[in-house]
């Protein structure tokens, strides 16, 4: 009966990676796990376009989006429609959870009170947000509190973070709103204006995964990828043949963009800093960082030693599960997360 009551009169607590591919949700009570892409279908089974087309069938498939953009919500009504039913299952008895969320470091603050919005309108009762770059670090097993400097770069959807972390600290940040995503919309862009054909999201998707296949080429003339996609003229599903160079072109300036990010974080670092960084390497976490090649490729522009996180896609969640271990038995602890000052 009193187990019963305090079932009851006990706050959940709860940890949220809203990423701008995937939502991961956390609950304390139950250690219960969800993950899920973050999109909102716009048409419902019973709305959808009837006609004996494959483009009305491919548009009713497609017609999704993600309420998140540069890893940032930019469309606050549709990441409430996305968080509640999440959120929904988290919720014990008479109590509303309380939350810990993650964001990029270079979020302004209104962005983090739209995100705050956003998990409060979902159905939490209160929400502590922390740096996602700082729960990747404790996700990744890094030893935060050591004395001397570790940088990790999470590669996401939306947006790529650097961070170094020393005595406990977010010593430096920097981040660019570029990341998968952009590889992404550049493969489909170049495959559109060359071939008049719209690229499944499947097929983009898989194209970026092969970055090292397609770097080393196997030989200088490349080699020609299956890829299914929508013909927009002729309005069919069709299979084209796309060249390896188009690809790896239409990737380079997304590429290029990261490791200038990642480049200029590394010159503004100081002397002693710097020293240490080149003793401990770089750790890469996000979906960006299981692209094959892109640890060398980013080992290659810094001469240092990059590994991968064992779990890259779950560090997010898994460090801020464990800050919520923390915080959770220690009282109104939301109250005492406050969002860093972070030196650029
Ligand atoms: N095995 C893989 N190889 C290559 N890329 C992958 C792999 N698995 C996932 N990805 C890519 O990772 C991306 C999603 O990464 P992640 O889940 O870290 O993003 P997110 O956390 O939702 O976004 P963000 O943190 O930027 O808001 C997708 O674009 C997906 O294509
Ligand atoms: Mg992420």
């Amino acid at each position: 009966m009193l187990a019963c009551f305090r079932q009851i009169l006990n706050q959940p607590s709860i940890a949220i990676d809203l990423g701008t591919a995937n939502t991961r949700i956390y609950s304390g009570r139950g250690e219960v796990f969800r993950e899920e892409p973050s999109l909102v279908r716009h048409v419902r089974q019973d709305q959808e376009i009837q006609a004996p087309d494959d483009y009305f069938s491919y548009l009713n498939n497609h017609l999704t989006s993600s309420p998140l953009r540069g890893g940032v919500i930019v469309d606050i009504h549709n990441a409430v429609s996305l968080l509640k039913p999440l959120l929904k299952h988290t919720r014990t008895g008479l109590r509303q959870p309380v939350s810990l969320a993650c964001a990029p470091t270079d979020t302004t603050e209104l962005e983090r009170k739209l995100l705050a919005k956003a998990v409060l309108d979902a159905g939490a009762a209160k929400v502590a947000i922390i740096p996602e770059v700082w729960a990747a670090a404790i996700g990744a097993g890094i030893d935060v509190t050591l004395p001397s400097a570790q940088m990790l770069i999470d590669i996401g959807e939306g947006v790529t973070d650097m961070a170094v972390i020393r005595d406990g600290r977010l010593v430096f940040a920097t981040a660019t709103r570029t990341a998968c995503s952009d590889l992404q919309k550049a493969i489909r862009s170049a495959i559109i204006s060359r071939h008049r054909v719209c690229p499944t999201p499947a097929a983009t998707e898989r194209l970026t995964h092969e970055l090292a296949a397609l770097r080393q080429g196997n030989d200088a003339a490349g080699r020609d990828i299956p890829v299914q996609g929508m013909d927009i003229i002729r309005r069919r599903q069709v299979k084209i043949a796309v060249h390896s160079r188009e690809i790896l072109d239409a990737m380079a300036p997304v590429l290029a963009k990261i490791l200038k990010m990642i480049e200029a974080g590394l010159k503004k670092l100081p002397e002693n800093i710097s020293c240490e960084v080149v003793e401990s390497g770089i750790c890469l976490t996000g979906g960006g960082s299981c692209i094959t090649g892109m640890d060398s490729l980013i080992a290659a522009n810094t001469s240092l030693e990059v590994r991968i996180a064992p779990d890259p896609m779950h560090s997010v969640i898994n460090g801020a599960i464990q800050t919520l271990d923390y915080w959770k038995e220690k009282e109104n602890w939301w109250e005492n997360i406050a969002w860093p000052s972070i030196p650029a």
